[in-house]
């Protein structure tokens, strides 16, 4: 296989883990030492609960730890919310944006992903934003124009170079078992490849697209392996650290 860029595979933990998950992160860090992810990049996005746990697990290890939302401001009276400097600080280094889970169940609009994207990447973090279909759009065969929006309202305009992750999950592919057929994603991500180096010109070819959606051990070479697919969103799998390592393993 032959990468452009440094491969990335970030797990997202969702809202699932307590205290005891902060020996898979442990373990995680230790396979990563091991050689077990090759030359990928291995992040992992807890739940905002173990973020500094798992950011001091992680310290001086080579697996970096990102948030899974943060708000637009940088601080003020908004109850129960993290901004991306309060990720920073608690040693983040990557944030999660415009999950569909949050389009979806929190009505994000492209326009708040892209404030939340900006306010990301100024206090200095990477931002891995989400994108992708339902199965509806899909079956109506709007799946590019819909991911196309996407990308053309939530990416800030003059996002510096490497500092932005498109991470492509199809709705209907997550925690389903169902994934896209390998031209179906080699299709998507090539489009998206394409319309981010109109809106981030020059950038697409260095651009880390990730595919995410019921990636799992058996499934992630073959999906791992498709043209323009430059590593993985894992959901489910990434809570074991045996599961999310069979799967970086690819790249060794
Ligand atoms: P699953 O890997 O559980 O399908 O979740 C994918 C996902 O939503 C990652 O952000």
């Amino acid at each position: 296989m032959i990468h452009r860029t440094r491969p990335l595979v970030a797990g997202n933990w969702k809202m699932n883990g307590l205290r005891e998950s902060l020996n898979e992160a442990a373990s995680i860090c230790k396979a990563v030492a091991a050689g077990g992810a090759g030359k990928a990049e291995i992040v992992v996005c807890p739940p905002a609960t173990l973020l500094m746990a798992v950011t001091a697990i992680c310290e001086g290890t080579k697996v970096g730890v990102g948030g899974q939302d943060c708000h637009a401001e940088a601080s003020g009276a908004f109850t129960g919310d993290i901004s991306a400097e309060m990720l920073k600080d608690a040693g983040a280094t990557y944030v999660i944006l415009g999950h569909s889970e949050r389009r979806a169940g929190h009505h994000e609009t492209n326009e708040q992903v892209r404030a939340k994207a900006k306010a990301a990447l100024g206090a200095g973090l990477m931002a891995i934003i989400c994108v992708g279909e339902t199965r509806a759009e899909r079956d109506a065969g709007g799946a590019l124009a819909i991911v196309g929006k996407q990308l053309a309202s939530s990416i800030p305009d003059n996002s510096p170079p490497g500092r932005i992750v498109i991470a492509y999950e199809p709705v209907w592919a997550i925690g389903t078992g169902f994934t896209p057929t390998p031209q179906d994603i080699a299709e998507m991500h090539g489009f998206i490849r394409e319309r981010m180096n109109q809106h981030l010109p020059g950038q697409g070819a260095n651009l880390r697209i990730l595919y995410g959606g019921s990636v799992n051990p058996a499934n992630a070479a073959q999906l791992l392996s498709v043209e323009d697919v430059d590593g993985a969103l894992v959901g489910g799998a990434s809570l074991s650290c045996a599961e999310f390592m069979a799967i970086a393993g690819v790249y060794r």
